[in-house]
């Protein structure tokens, strides 16, 4: 396998640990430490705002260095290969659910944009938060999934049983 390979799985988990590492950060350390602060809603945003540009240039980067970690282990683009074989059956899988992670990102910024977070600074919307809670719950668990199924993969892709 030539160097460019482990080049881009390398970017890949890079990519992968910013995504996860960034989406468990804003709950477990921004979030508790700024409940009490004046300035909430804008720290929110200013530090929201921040993830959002970084997230979805690592979004890209994983959705491009994922399709580059099987072109450089040989692997073939074809129809057969992505619904026949272990490896091509976990990559759909993974393009399925990267999907899934596109559209609750979507979502999500959608209604958390600067407008979402002025409203729920007037009325303080119970749903809007719960929505925020769950939407980032669920793309981690998402994240948390994709990176299961990229171990496996990178080990030949067949579970082989427990
Ligand atoms: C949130 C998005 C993603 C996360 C968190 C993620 C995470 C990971 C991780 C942790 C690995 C394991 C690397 C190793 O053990 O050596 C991996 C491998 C892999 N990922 Fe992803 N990935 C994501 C998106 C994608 C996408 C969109 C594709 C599209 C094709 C993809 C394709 C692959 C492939 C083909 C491998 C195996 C590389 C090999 O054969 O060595 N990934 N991924």
């Amino acid at each position: 396998m030539s160097i460019w390979y482990f080049v881009s799985v390398f970017l890949h988990i890079v990519l992968a640990a910013f995504w996860i590492g960034g989406m468990l950060f804003l709950p477990l350390v921004i979030l508790p430490e700024i409940k009490q602060h004046p300035d909430r809603i804008a720290l929110l945003y200013k530090t929201g705002m921040k993830f959002r540009f970084y997230g979805w240039i690592a979004l890209v980067g994983l959705l491009s260095t994922g399709l580059l970690n099987m072109y450089l282990r040989g692997m073939p683009f074809t129809w057969a290969f992505f619904s026949q074989s272990d490896y091509g059956v976990l990559v759909s899988w993974k393009l399925l659910i990267f999907i899934g992670i596109l559209l609750v990102s979507g979502t999500h910024d959608l209604l958390f944009g600067k407008k979402g977070l002025e409203e729920l600074q007037v009325s303080d919307n119970k749903n809007f938060n719960l929505l925020a809670r769950w939407s980032g719950r669920v793309n981690l668990l998402l994240a948390l999934v994709m990176a299961f199924l990229g171990v496996v993969l990178s080990r030949g892709g067949n579970f082989g049983g427990f």
